[in-house]
């Protein structure tokens, strides 16, 4: 058990690195539809929705805006999590539903945290 902690606790970096490519590859699967999501596809999204970098770079408060941003517009229209209630039938679908895990949270600001630290915040 104590080898076991050890050897985890020797790999916390690879830890964050893994939370932060799941977040990468969250946003890339739900985010970049509306939002440039890396510096690296800077041809998708909506042009009038920010992108991360811009969110991560124009906010002071940008860490807890990514940790909150499902219950912030406009993303309640869409974002729901796996125990949630189903979208209610009478709530027009006027956009593709995204379903989250909580855990996916933690996976999008570790990603959050690791654009901002190439970008020198
Ligand atoms: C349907 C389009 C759409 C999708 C999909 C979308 N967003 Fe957004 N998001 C927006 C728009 C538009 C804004 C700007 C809202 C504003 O300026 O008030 C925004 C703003 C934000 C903000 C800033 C919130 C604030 O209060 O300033 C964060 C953080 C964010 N989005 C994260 C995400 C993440 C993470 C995902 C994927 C899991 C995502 N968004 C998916 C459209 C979208």
């Amino acid at each position: 058990m104590l080898a076991m902690l050890a050897a985890l606790s020797a790999h916390p970096v690879l830890a964050a690195d893994d939370l932060a490519a799941r977040g990468e590859e969250i946003a890339e699967l739900h985010c970049s539809r509306c939002h440039v999501v890396s510096p690296e596809n800077r041809m998708t999204g909506i042009s009038s929705t920010p992108s991360f970098m811009i969110l991560i770079s124009a906010l002071p408060d940008w860490h807890e805006r990514f940790a909150s941003f499902y219950a912030r517009l406009p993303h309640p229209a869409h974002v729901r999590f796996e125990d949630d209630a189903p979208r209610p039938e009478d709530l027009p679908a006027t956009t593709k539903e995204v379903i989250l895990k909580v855990e996916d949270i933690d996976a999008i600001v570790a990603y959050a945290e690791k654009l901002a630290a190439e970008d020198g915040h």
